[in-house]
């Protein structure tokens, strides 16, 4: 079975399962439900295509936030370069589908999950984030036993704390390992700041992001003055799409929650559309107190708790299947009746789901399976052993 094969069944299982709510109204489909709508989608691919306009860097969407392989190549067809994903599975499943250059933006660690990177490298352009030499040399060897190269980017922490090198030196050094190992291609620097996200205030955030590429640059410099390749720097997100995306020294915008806008972005960044709810019931009404049928094993709770899409009543809590929330006179729905929600977080939203439900003016025109949901979703790194 080859990854090919298995996101042709996951197409189909998601047809045979869900296929019969095609042509019929969202309001329609049991609950919970994630509903895409197609046309603020595609406004915000545009959006997104368009304030990159006269800028150096290249738009890389992260599509681990919608994990949707139809929908990633929706936004190549619109004009983005390949997509970013965080997991060697992901990488598999997008490669499956047909996308040509795929960025892993994480480290690639255990030797089941190097074997994939490596066999998947044959055949199309991956490029994989490393900050350790031992796991260089593992990359080179299992590079080298497939008979593929692999294209690296070294990567510097800016100030978030996760991976990269914490200093110009080291990521010198893991520059210099890079380019001498045989079956690595050195592309460049990743630096992803994701502590900025967390920062609500426009011009803090801004400073931020400006302070991070200050100290990408340093190393894009460094490796310059060693004669290191450095073509390639790939950082940034939707919080500072129009920060990092518009510096001149970056050259990938990794952003991608714009594509679907949940209540955390939103509260971020003005300019695009709502285009995920989940689709609730409500299960219950006592007095102001209103119960719905979407928890947390639902829906994305992380960093702000889902709102109803369009009002502004804040949810109380969020069980694990129910959502509670606080609402007076003027809140009409009753039992029985169909609320939507914003989801929190739709990177940890989409995963809990077998599918997505796309609607046209609330009536659904088709369903993307969400591929791959976890690790190994499927077997697909069996499938490039
Ligand atoms: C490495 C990396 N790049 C980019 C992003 C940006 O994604 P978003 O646009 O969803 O904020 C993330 C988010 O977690 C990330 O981890």
């Amino acid at each position: 079975m080859t990854t090919v094969d298995l996101w042709k069944q996951a197409r189909e299982r998601a047809h045979d399962s869900y296929g019969a709510h095609v042509g019929r109204s969202a309001d329609d489909l049991p609950t919970p439900a994630l509903v895409v709508d197609r046309a603020a989608v595609n406004r915000n691919i545009t959006t997104m295509m368009s304030a990159l306009e006269g800028h150096t860097a290249r738009l890389r969407p992260h599509v681990k936030v919608q994990k949707s392989p139809d929908l990633a190549l929706s936004q190549v067809a619109a004009g983005a370069i390949g997509v970013t994903v965080a997991t060697v599975w992901e990488a598999a499943a997008m490669a499956a589908a047909g996308i040509t250059d795929v960025l892993i933006a994480n480290q690639v660690v255990g030797a089941e999950k190097i074997r994939a990177a490596a066999v998947l490298s044959r055949t199309v352009n991956l490029t994989v984030a490393v900050d350790d030499e031992r796991n260089i040399a593992e990359l080179s060897r299992a590079a080298v036993h497939a008979g593929s190269t692999l294209r690296v980017l070294v990567e510097r922490d800016v100030g978030m704390g996760r991976c990269g090198a914490r200093s110009v030196t080291d990521a010198v050094r893991l520059g210099r390992a890079v380019h001498a190992a045989p079956g690595l291609d050195l592309k460049g620097i990743q630096a992803y700041e994701g502590h900025c996200m967390l920062e609500p205030d426009p011009a803090k955030r801004r400073r931020f992001a400006l302070d991070a590429m200050n100290t990408a640059a340093e190393v894009v410099e460094a490796f310059a003055a060693a004669g290191l390749p450095h073509e390639t720097l790939s950082g940034g997100g939707t919080g500072t799409y129009d920060i990092t995306g518009h510096d001149p020294r970056v050259t990938e915008l990794q952003a991608g929650s714009y594509v679907f806008m949940d209540a955390f972005h939103g509260s971020l960044v003005p300019g695009f559309e709502v285009s995920l709810t989940a689709m609730s019931t409500v299960v219950g009404r006592h007095g102001d107190t209103v119960i719905l049928d979407c928890g947390r094993k639902s829906i994305g709770i992380d960093f702000v708790l889902p709102p109803i899409l369009g009002l502004d009543y804040v949810a109380r809590y969020y069980a694990e299947e129910h959502a509670l929330f606080d609402v007076d006179a003027l809140f009409t729905a009753d039992v029985g009746d169909r609320v939507r929600l914003v989801s929190g977080y739709a990177p940890t939203t989409v995963n809990l789901h077998d599918v997505l439900f796309v609607a046209d003016d609330d009536r659904i025109v088709d369903v993307w399976p969400v591929f791959p949901r976890g690790a190994d979703h499927h077997g697909l790194l069996r499938a490039l052993s």
